[in-house]
């Protein structure tokens, strides 16, 4: 199955990814999460990716693209992917469209988690993220059992840069402004499914879940 995970910042794909793809046996690709691996490692990559990300807006769709074809081309996706974080334009949905019809695949499904825009700023303001394994946790939603480390690692937990309000809101805007527009598009590709994404962590998982395995069969 290919599986792309939609929703705003804060709505909770990296939360709901893990488990699933976990569960399902799928590959977890998340873009934000190759980008903090890239900016980590010193590559040219990373530079540039971190002076639009620093900033909450995308980075361009060419860089993006091909480092995303690049991941799910490995082998360790051939039992099937869950996107999180990608695409995010139109121009990326139809570039990823055309990489997949070319190997004879195409995207099953879309999970669009749905989370009224008040809630996300609280949410990112209390997430705390696992520097190994990249976990996310929330003071206040899914608190870890040790401050500071990760339930399933051990790992040090940190906060983002880019999970202060000002660059919240910025990627608020920039998530309304050009990847809204793919509830749109893959509603009419008869694609979409969506799932309240307010609810609790668990249930939101359960919802999902119960979706990726009616179309399953
Ligand atoms: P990325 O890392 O993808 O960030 P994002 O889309 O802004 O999404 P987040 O990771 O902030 O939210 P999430 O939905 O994963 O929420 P989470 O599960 O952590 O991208 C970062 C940047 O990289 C972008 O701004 C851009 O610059 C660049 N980039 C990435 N992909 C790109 C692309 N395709 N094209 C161009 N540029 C790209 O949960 C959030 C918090 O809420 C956590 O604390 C969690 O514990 C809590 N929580 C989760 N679920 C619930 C719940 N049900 N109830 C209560 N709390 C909950
Ligand atoms: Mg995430
Ligand atoms: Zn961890």
């Amino acid at each position: 199955m290919q599986v792309i995970l939609l929703g705003a910042p804060g709505a909770g794909k990296g939360t709901q990814a893990v488990q699933i793809s976990k569960r399902l046996g799928l590959a977890h690709i998340a873009s934000g999460d190759l980008f903090r691996q890239e900016q980590a490692s010193g590559s040219e990559l990373g530079k540039i990716a971190k002076s639009y990300m620093e900033k909450g807006q995308l980075v361009p769709d060419e860089v993006t693209v091909k480092m995303i074809l690049g991941r799910i081309s490995r082998p360790d996706c051939a039992k099937g992917i869950l996107l999180d974080g990608f695409p995010r334009t139109l121009d990326q949905a139809k570039a990823l469209d055309a990489a997949l019809a070319k190997e004879g695949k195409g995207i099953d499904l879309v999970l669009y988690i749905k989370v009224p825009n008040e809630e996300l700023i609280g949410r990112l303001s209390g997430r705390w993220i696992c520097r190994e394994c990249q976990v996310p946790y929330n003071v206040v939603a899914a608190p870890p059992k040790v401050a500071g480390k990760c339930d399933k690692c051990g790992g040090e937990l940190y906060q983002r840069a880019d999970d202060t309000e000002e660059t919240v809101r910025k990627r608020l805007d920039v998530y309304f402004a050009q990847t809204a527009p793919l509830i749109e598009y893959y509603t009419s590709a008869g694609k979409l499914a969506e799932v309240d994404g307010e609810q609790g962590i668990e249930q939101v998982g359960r919802d999902l879940i119960k979706i990726i395995e009616a179309r399953d069969k």
